[in-house]
């Protein structure tokens, strides 16, 4: 029998999942489980690290994962989801790669230094915040992943992964780790409503795999287009004009979308045309996963009774690979 390649990829569990997730790696998922033997984790270790004080949030946030997984085609039979703290020989991998790490090395990520500017931690750095990027290595190399699908801001922590699986190989002389390969999304970055080059909950810029069709129709009207164009006969901006990135994104009709653009390039066409366009592809693409969500929601229970097989048979799985980095360190007794 061909032996599968492995997927590892996962969420913190801070808030619902939006159509920038849902570009960026839920489609891979979906898509890939059949190919790949795939794991997704819901990091909630690791969204503690910035979240310590809010343990009640990351709790609750777990169900609307699994929802959100389930709604995105994830087939909770093929794909093993797992919650991290149920793994706690990840916490063991960690402590065996920090040694290959460095503080500088840390400091240098581009994530790490955005995040810390973001959330004012320049001055004063909370440790379990500075280090995730090892433990999200950790995560990665507990099933060995081949690969792992991810938005683009991730990938100096998927770079960070397998320079620590290389020096640790390379020292002790093994092969035991991977090294995982990146896999991103089709596009880089999906713009929140507001133009805001990111969308989070915290900008309230989203558009959520959980919105309603009345929800996506008000945020698809409030899309920011070209605030320069005031009349439906002034020519327009296309770049940076969130209405064509998503239809770009959503519209299977390139040629349409290339003919809208040049009208809207000649002052032919309104703002509002474009939208209820763009609400008519929105809304036909996410009505099935909609859909799928709100089943999802009744089935809650049986979701997480999946995720905590899930963990165990990862912690099986991590436990080994934490036993065969021990005998590579002269650690096993
Ligand atoms: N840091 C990732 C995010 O914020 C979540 C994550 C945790 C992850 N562990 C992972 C992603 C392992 C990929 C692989 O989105």
């Amino acid at each position: 029998m061909e032996v599968k390649k492995r997927i590892l990829t996962g969420d913190r569990p801070t808030g619902q999942l939006h159509i920038g997730h849902y570009f960026g790696s839920l489609q891979s998922r979906a898509k890939l489980q059949d190919e790949y033997e795939e794991y997704i984790e819901i990091a909630n270790v690791q969204a503690l690290t910035d979240n310590f004080d809010n343990p009640g949030k990351v709790r609750e946030n777990i169900e609307e994962l699994l929802c959100d997984y389930y709604a995105a085609g994830i087939d909770f039979n093929k794909a093993t989801i797992f919650i991290q703290s149920e793994v706690p020989a990840i916490h063991e991998i960690f402590i065996y790669l920090a040694n290959f790490a460095t503080v500088q090395q840390i400091q240098h990520n581009p994530t790490i230094k955005t995040e810390m500017a973001q959330k004012g931690m320049e001055v004063s750095t909370p440790l379990g915040f500075f280090i995730y990027p090892i433990h999200q290595a950790a995560d990665i190399l507990c099933v060995n992943a081949d690969l792992v699908p991810v938005g683009k801001d991730q990938a100096p922590m998927i770079e960070d992964t397998r320079v620590l699986a290389r020096k640790f190989n390379s020292t002790y002389k093994t092969d035991i780790l991977h090294q995982p390969q990146a896999l991103f999304g089709v596009e880089a970055n999906v713009p929140g409503i507001d133009g805001n080059a990111k969308m989070g909950k915290s900008l309230n810029n989203g558009i959520y795999l959980a919105d309603t069709e009345e929800e996506l129709r008000k945020k698809v009207f409030k899309v920011y287009t070209d605030p320069a164009r005031i009349h439906a006969t002034d020519p327009g901006k296309i770049e940076g004009n969130v209405a064509f990135t998503y239809l770009d994104l959503f519209d299977k009709d390139i040629e349409e979308v290339e003919a809208m653009k040049e009208r809207y390039r000649n002052g032919t066409i309104k703002d509002v045309e474009v939208k209820e366009r763009l609400f008519e592809v929105m809304n036909e693409f996410l009505t099935p996963i909609r859909e799928r969500r709100r089943e999802a929601e009744g089935m809650k229970e049986e979701l997480m009774k999946k995720a905590l097989e899930g963990s165990v048979k990862v912690a099986g799985i991590a436990t080994g690979v934490a036993g065969q980095m021990k005998e590579a360190m002269k650690l096993k007794f």
